[in-house]
């Protein structure tokens, strides 16, 4: 057996110490001692693909379970070694045939990997899969994480995984308080992974964590009374397994903002049929300004002194103009944005004749309710119903 993973140094007091651009941590050696005791005890050990340590078979396995449950793989599994029983198999048949078998487990992209990983194996190393983690990564869909797991099953190579479950049981069991997403909490989860291995035992030990993260540690409602690490578990001790691992924090809302044109003339309403992709798509609506913009947020986010030229110029299109004034900004919330909507209030002593622009048209006051306009715009129309004497300046 080789070792590949660089091991923590011990400190003058003979204990290993890992440091970390975080902190230095104490790397407890009886985590993996427990845990190998534990996985022989009351692990998984008759899954189809550990009734060999032969490496093609390994491989197959882990590249099907990397976003795929257990239950759904094991068909897949078998009916694939049946059709292809070796990498020589594999690498020589139909890309069609590959994907024929794949089809049903999803994410396609790692079929198509792994007919390129058979090939790649065949061709550069006689069908032989590396022992050495670092060189099984260069080829098509292994990642480091997947690299370790396949050399430690089937040659006891002594390499680090982590995948999402192996995160969660290192984030409860150390209270790790960072969102195990972020690089430095990825990067400072590998440091530990790899003070943590053992010398003998790697297959147990990594298939341990797998299976204490799929059995024992699980998302939600652990089953801490059955947990080899129960007593030393900062998330159990603390009572925080309902928080940790710490959640993906959530992206803030996006918004926009918009200078939307209420042109009156009379009891008439200009309107314009918005486009049909986007938002109120195919709705009439009041003409949009320029366009929506990035939401600033400041006090005159809209600038309006700005943009009061650009106002003036384009409701000038539509007629003389009697008076122009801004109503109260308000705000709608669509599914993937929020929308800070200024009505420009226009009204018009004198209309065009003609409306220049194509999907524009004017529409009495008094029937705007009945034209499926867009819930805010309607409530702005009707606002404007009631109040009967607007301010008019010249
Ligand atoms: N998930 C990824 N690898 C696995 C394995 N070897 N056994 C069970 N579940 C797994
Ligand atoms: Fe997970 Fe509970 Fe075990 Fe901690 S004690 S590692 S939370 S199962």
């Amino acid at each position: 057996m080789k070792s590949i993973a660089s091991r923590s140094k011990a400190d003058p007091a003979g204990q290993p110490q890992l440091a970390t651009s975080h902190s230095s941590l104490y790397v407890d050696p009886s985590f993996s001692a427990a845990l190998i005791t534990w996985q022989k005890q009351h692990g998984r050990h008759g899954l189809p693909w550990q009734q060999s340590h032969e490496a093609y078979r390994v491989w197959l396995s882990e590249i099907m379970l990397q976003q795929t449950q257990v239950t759904a793989v094991i068909p897949y599994y078998k009916r694939f070694l049946e059709t292809f029983p070796t990498v020589f198999d594999l690498a020589a048949a139909p890309a069609g045939q590959v994907m024929e078998h794949w089809a049903g487990l999803g994410y396609y992209t790692r079929a198509r990997n792994l007919h390129h990983c058979a090939k790649q194996v065949v061709d550069n190393y006689q069908g032989k899969f590396p022992a050495d983690p670092a060189l099984l990564q260069e080829l098509p869909g292994i990642g480091r994480s997947t690299a370790a797991a396949i050399t430690a099953f089937s040659y006891g190579t002594v390499a680090a995984i982590l995948d999402g479950n192996v995160k969660r049981v290192f984030a409860r069991v150390f209270g790790i308080d960072g969102y195990p997403g972020t690089k430095p909490v990825e990067a400072n989860m590998w440091l530990r992974a790899q003070a943590l291995l053992p010398a003998l035992d790697i297959g147990a030990y990594t298939q341990g964590l797998m299976d204490l993260g799929a059995t024992v540690c699980t998302r939600s409602n652990p089953k801490c009374t059955l947990c080899p690490f129960q007593t030393r578990c900062v998330a159990y001790t603390q009572g925080r397994t309902a928080e940790l691992p710490v959640r993906k924090p959530k992206k803030a809302q996006k918004e926009k903002q918009a200078i939307m044109l209420l042109v009156q003339d009379g009891a008439e309403v200009l309107l314009e049929r918005r486009p049909p992709t986007g938002i109120w798509g195919g709705l009439l609506s009041l003409p949009e300004l320029a366009g929506m913009q990035e939401y600033s947020g400041e006090d005159d986010a809209f600038s309006v002194d700005a943009q009061m030229a650009t106002v003036r110029e384009r409701a000038s299109r539509f007629g003389d103009i009697a008076s122009i004034q801004t109503l109260p900004v308000f705000a709608h919330v669509f599914t993937h944005f929020k929308l800070h909507i200024l009505p420009v209030h226009v009204q018009l002593k004198k209309r065009h004749l003609q409306v220049a622009e194509g999907e524009l048209g004017w529409h009495p006051l008094s029937e705007a309710m009945q034209l499926g306009l867009p819930a805010p715009i309607k409530t702005l129309l009707s606002n404007l119903g009631t109040q009967s004497q607007l301010p008019f300046t010249d």
